[in-house]
């Protein structure tokens, strides 16, 4: 403890050092619209660490060119070109600790994980589905929510374990589905929210707030419900200057 009034020159003309920002690594398939979200959020240093990869399936990814065109590593490992998910898996495996990551980002990375691809990176990989989930695991979760005529669809975050899509939620966003409601619509409106708590949900893990434990997913150290945190309709249509009536 330094008493009052007491001054060190050596302190005066320290200059801290940045001490190493946290590594992401990011897989894709596609697009890359969510990519695009968090490579944006790095630039306003708001993603709370640094996208050092983006490593897709896909040679035509679009996403690819999203990330050389923000100076990211863009890597291209093609499932085809390998006999086996676990052959596949065990590359992707050395690849992505090359980079040594300390988080793991699924973003449309169109992929069945083999468990031991899940356990290496247990409690470190994220993914974001199009739905509420546990509602609407898998594909075309736009249209079976229509065809239900649910009143409110979105999307979530949430730690990738062996269940597709069943890891435990850390957060979703929700979206009211209004009357004149169509695939596009809906599918559009999803998007937007995903890309809004995507680059959230990073920051937390990456600053230690959002965490994998035995008993489920804390934030900020306690347990969060099976829904994880939950961004409302009004809330999300307010940050993204939509309509809020649904
Ligand atoms: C998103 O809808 C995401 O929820 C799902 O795959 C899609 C990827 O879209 N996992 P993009 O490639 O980020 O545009």
């Amino acid at each position: 403890m330094s008493e009052p009034g007491y001054q060190s020159d050596t302190l005066k003309e320290f200059t801290p050092e940045p001490t190493d920002a946290r590594r992401v690594v990011v897989l894709i398939s596609g697009n890359g619209s969510n990519l695009q979200a968090l490579i944006d959020a790095q630039a306003h240093d708001e993603l709370g660490g640094e996208i050092v990869a983006v490593i897709s399936n896909e040679p035509d990814a679009y996403g690819l060119q999203r990330a050389r065109d923000a100076g990211i590593d863009a890597v291209v490992l093609p499932h085809r070109e390998y006999e086996s998910r676990d052959a596949y898996d065990g590359a992707l495996i050395k690849v992505i600790e090359r980079h040594e990551p300390d988080l793991i980002v699924l973003a449309g990375f169109m992929r069945i994980l083999s468990p031991r691809f899940v356990q290496r990176f247990l409690g470190r990989m994220l993914n974001i589905h199009p739905s509420l989930l546990p509602a609407y695991q898998g594909l075309n979760t736009h249209a079976k929510a229509l065809a239900d005529g649910v009143t409110e669809h979105g999307c979530s975050v949430h730690f990738v374990t062996e269940e597709l899509d069943g890891g435990p939620v850390a957060l979703q966003a929700a979206v009211a589905v209004a009357d004149d409601e169509t695939e596009a619509s809906l599918k559009q409106k999803v998007h937007a929210r995903e890309h809004l708590i995507y680059p959230i949900a990073v920051k937390w893990f990456l600053e230690g707030r959002l965490q994998l434990g035995a008993e489920g997913v804390t934030f900020d150290g306690q347990p969060l419900s099976p829904q994880g945190l939950r961004m409302s309709h009004a809330d999300a249509a307010e940050e993204l200057d939509e309509d809020q009536a649904p």
